[in-house]
């Protein structure tokens, strides 16, 4: 389906088909969420202060992370290139997309429209060591953005973990993932055992090829975002391992 995609926020010209479909996916995401999803999501949704009756407004948004962490948001179109992407990073910026789903493509789309970019990223942004994490992931990125074969290696860390990463809390394995938090599918799925949960390991994780045509057959579990953190030298110790002959000094 072709998308109206925005490059800037319009907010008067959100349709009330817009509306209606955040208001569905937002409430019927919020009970799998709620009984699913880390706390520390959770605590984030309640700071960044989304809301089934409103589309978020970017603007109010950015204030908001602004105040926890200084992060921002900016409106893309669509996935921007990689290379982009890590950079936008590294200036503690999220691009997202502002448009919405229609109505008939509730349950699949084919890319990430705002319903995943925003309800799925963006509230743990509020996160400090989630949004430390980020930030140095894109830092850690735009240092080898230069061996080109180096940067599906290093995405794998990211789906792993920014899109369908778990996390270990109290006892139990929790949700955090935006991929899992914002899709239908995923969080009926992810905690069935036909689905294997990895404990967080960075050179399985590195040398794991993911799918993004099916529901995930692996899922990795932090303990923590300070885990991450503190795993982004180690990361760049591996890929140094691993392609350190083709590094461009
Ligand atoms: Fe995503």
């Amino acid at each position: 389906m072709q998308h109206n995609k925005p490059t800037v926020q319009d907010y008067s010209t959100y349709t009330p088909e817009d509306f209606y479909v955040w208001q569905l996916l937002y409430e019927r995401q919020l009970p799998f969420v709620q009984a699913s999803a880390s706390e520390l999501y959770l605590a984030a949704l309640d700071k960044i202060g989304f809301n089934a009756a409103e589309i978020p407004h970017f603007e109010e948004t950015t204030k908001r992370l602004q105040h926890h962490t200084g992060w921002q948001l900016t409106v893309v179109p669509e996935l921007v290139p990689q290379k982009e992407f890590f950079e936008m990073l590294t200036r503690k910026t999220f691009p997202a997309t502002c448009w919405l789903r229609a109505l008939e493509e509730l349950d699949y789309i084919e890319e990430p429209d705002m319903f995943h970019d925003v309800f799925g990223h963006v509230p743990l942004l509020v996160n400090s060591a989630y949004a430390g994490f980020m930030q140095n992931f894109g830092k850690l990125a735009m240092k080898w953005i230069d061996t080109p074969e180096a940067i599906p290696v290093l995405a794998r860390v990211y789906w792993f973990t920014i899109e369908f990463g778990l996390l270990h809390e109290n006892g139990k394995n929790k949700i955090f993932g935006a991929g899992i938090i914002s899709s239908i599918g995923e969080t009926q799925h992810v905690f069935k055992d036909e689905s294997q949960k990895v404990p967080f390991n960075i050179r399985q994780m590195l040398t794991t090829e993911y799918r993004i045509d099916t529901l995930q057959p692996t899922y990795f579990v932090i303990d923590s975002f300070e885990q991450l953190c503190n795993a982004i030298p180690d990361i760049d110790k591996q890929l140094e391992q691993i392609f350190s002959t083709q590094l461009i000094h």
